[in-house]
């Protein structure tokens, strides 16, 4: 019986790992494990003393060994957008028949409600493991800070932050909140968790005018929104090398923030991880410093 967490050498993946061993409720290495892909990407993880077990999302037949009877599993949704229902599907199904204590999932903030492409593998998912009938916690995560702060270098190049969210607001919070999160669920009493949908976010909601005179303000540039068509943005992000189909989902992203589908706030996110959540403005520091 081990706390398990797939995509365990992604950037969640390590800050669910770190949370796990050195967090509020820190629990022996010896009793986690991680499903990755990669061995040799995972080498820090096993000389932490966590266990790996290899398997491959698109590769059902490595998943027979990933979990065990009684495991605590996190689910981290994959990366290759279009592929990831029947990834997903693959693990829930190995979840099953190795009958795991619950399965925990990395979704999307909103769950049935969110309008948005990027949003449709994550509901179809929730699908999935609620046809399962596996003990589950749904972690449906809003935006990552980081999604903004890790591509300041083209801001501070242009002096501008471009996109097509009008005054939408965005209830961020950091990786390293979402991974305590989920850490907190697989370590707390699991009867308070199961069956459970957390809509997860930061407790103060932001707009992209906002973060351009936070970004301003901190580093003395002078930085405007620029909020352009749609169509606009799609040209200046495929103008930029984005490749189309992914230019395409940021646009339909910056759509649904102008509507509104990413600022909601329950403050489930600050009641799991027993703090407030990182305000933008710690994240754009913390950007800024390690530039
Ligand atoms: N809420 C948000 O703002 C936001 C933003 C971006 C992404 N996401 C979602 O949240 C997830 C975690 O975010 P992140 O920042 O940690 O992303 P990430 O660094 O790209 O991590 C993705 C993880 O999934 C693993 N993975 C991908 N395909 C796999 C496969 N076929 N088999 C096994 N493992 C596979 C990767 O393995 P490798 O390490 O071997 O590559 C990696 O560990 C993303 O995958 C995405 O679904 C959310």
């Amino acid at each position: 019986m081990s706390i398990v967490v797939t995509g365990a050498t992604g950037e969640l993946g390590r800050l669910v790992i770190d949370a796990l061993l050195t967090g509020e409720s820190a629990v022996p290495a010896s009793s986690v494990a991680a499903v990755v892909r990669d061995k040799e990407k995972a080498a820090d993880l096993a000389e932490r003393g966590v266990e790996l077990r290899i398997a491959d999302y698109n590769r059902p037949e490595t998943l027979a060994d990933a979990f065990e009877a009684g495991d605590r599993v996190l689910l981290i949704s994959g990366s290759e957008v279009g592929r990831r229902v029947a990834q997903h599907g693959a693990v829930i199904d190995a979840a099953k028949a190795a009958g795991v204590a619950q399965l925990a999932y990395t979704g999307v903030l909103g769950g049935p409600e969110a309008d948005f492409t990027l949003a449709d593998e994550h509901k179809a998912t929730e699908e999935l493991i609620l046809a399962s009938g596996l003990p589950h916690t749904l972690l449906r995560n809003g935006w990552y800070s980081e999604n903004y702060t890790a591509n300041l270098a083209p801001v501070l190049a242009h002096g501008a932050v471009v996109a097509n969210a009008g005054e939408g607001r965005i209830a961020s919070a950091s990786r390293a909140d979402y991974a305590a999160a989920a850490a907190a669920v697989l370590t707390g009493p699991a009867e308070e968790h199961l069956g459970r949908a957390y809509e997860l976010s930061g407790d103060t909601a932001w707009s992209l005018a906002e973060y351009a005179a936070e970004v301003a303000a901190q580093t003395g540039r002078e930085i405007a929104y620029s909020d352009v068509p749609a169509a606009t943005h799609l040209e200046i992000l495929t103008g930029a090398g984005v490749p189309a189909p992914f230019a395409e989902i940021l646009v339909d992203v910056d759509r649904a923030v102008a509507l509104g589908a990413l600022a909601l706030r329950t403050g489930d996110l600050a009641r799991l991880i027993g703090r407030p959540t990182t305000p933008i403005a710690e994240s754009i520091k913390e950007a800024l410093a390690a530039s």
